[in-house]
């Protein structure tokens, strides 16, 4: 039977449906596991987390290896032209983590623009003594514009939460969406993100890390954000320079920030981590039970139907 090697503790029966096909090695340590170094001379399959680095090292000690399944939507852990060019399939998880992941996008807004998580630690610390007029005012959410950086799936399920909160809705990214498809979703393009930054009250990060976008948002975008905005990124950490953001959450011109994800994960820049005006979440993105199973199933789908000689459901392109 193929070797298939399962990195961490997947939901939805998938590594007990996997048995009944293929040898199963599983591993919470991932590939960098004693347990994967046994297998990797034979694995065909690998389903791996954010976690996990597939690297040229990687494939060079996994001569048959047939897929890599990623267990994530976003797959800039897998270097896909080195499999490329061993003809070994990737996949990701795209659709079924969509809406999770913007409930803690808008959480996250919610929460840095609002002061949720401030109040909080202030509330256990005991120092809520009075209200006042004056006290943990916050930046509006309702009626603001929101910028979002990049309109795929997440993107827009962002946007139809925004326009229920009444916020007016800019989006920006290489190519404009489909005219109907904007006035269904109540927003406006527009060509850059410095544009974008101009306007934008609050702005969410939905855009893959790549060459492209890696400290997208560096000292001089973030300096060129409106005073007093809110920056949320649920996508990756190093689209984010995070020493640049904890410097602008000081100095200005960002009021707030809420983060799902890190530069070096799970390391968090000790400068944000000393801010008040930061909220900063353990990548909790799509991490509700319903939705992590639903990825894996997507995953040991593409694995059952490449080791079947079939094409894979979810390919990355
Ligand atoms: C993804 O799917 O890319 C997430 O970051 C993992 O939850």
């Amino acid at each position: 039977m193929p070797l298939v090697f399962v990195s961490g503790a997947l939901l939805g029966g998938v590594v007990e449906r996997l048995r009944e096909s293929f040898d199963v090695v599983q591993d919470d340590e991932g590939v960098a596991s004693e347990a994967f170094a046994r297998a990797a001379g034979d694995v065909e399959a690998v389903l791996s987390l954010v976690t996990d680095r597939i690297d040229g090292a990687l494939l060079a000690r996994a001569p048959r290896l047939r897929i890599v399944a990623n267990v994530a939507v976003g797959y800039d852990n897998v270097d896909v032209a080195a499999c490329a060019a061993r003809g070994i399939h990737v996949t990701n998880t795209p659709d079924v983590l969509t809406e999770a992941t913007a409930d803690v996008a808008f959480g996250l807004l919610l929460a840095a623009a609002r002061r949720i998580a401030e109040g909080d630690r202030l509330v256990r610390n005991g120092g809520f003594e009075r209200w006042s007029p004056t006290f943990m005012l916050g930046a509006a959410v309702h009626g603001a514009t929101l910028g979002i950086v990049g309109m795929g799936r997440i993107g827009r399920a962002v946007a139809r939460r925004a326009r229920g909160f009444g916020m007016h809705v800019l989006y920006t990214q290489r190519s404009r969406l489909p005219e109907p498809l904007e006035r269904a979703l109540g927003c406006t393009y527009v060509a850059s993100l410095d544009e974008l930054l101009a306007w934008a009250d609050a702005v969410s990060i939905h855009c893959p890390l790549n060459a492209d976008t890696r400290h997208l948002f560096d000292a001089e975008r973030l300096g060129r954000m409106k005073r007093g905005a809110v920056l949320v990124n649920t996508a990756r950490g190093p689209i984010v320079d995070e020493a640049a953001l904890a410097h602008a959450l000081e100095h200005g011109p960002l009021f707030a920030a809420g983060l799902d994800v890190y530069e070096d994960e799970p390391r968090v820049h000790p400068a944000l981590l000393a801010r008040e005006n930061v909220v900063l979440a353990p990548h909790v993105g799509s991490a509700e039970p319903a939705t992590r199973a639903a990825m894996a199933r997507v995953a040991a789908e593409n694995v059952l139907r490449v080791l079947a000689g079939e094409a894979p459901l979810t390919p990355v392109r």
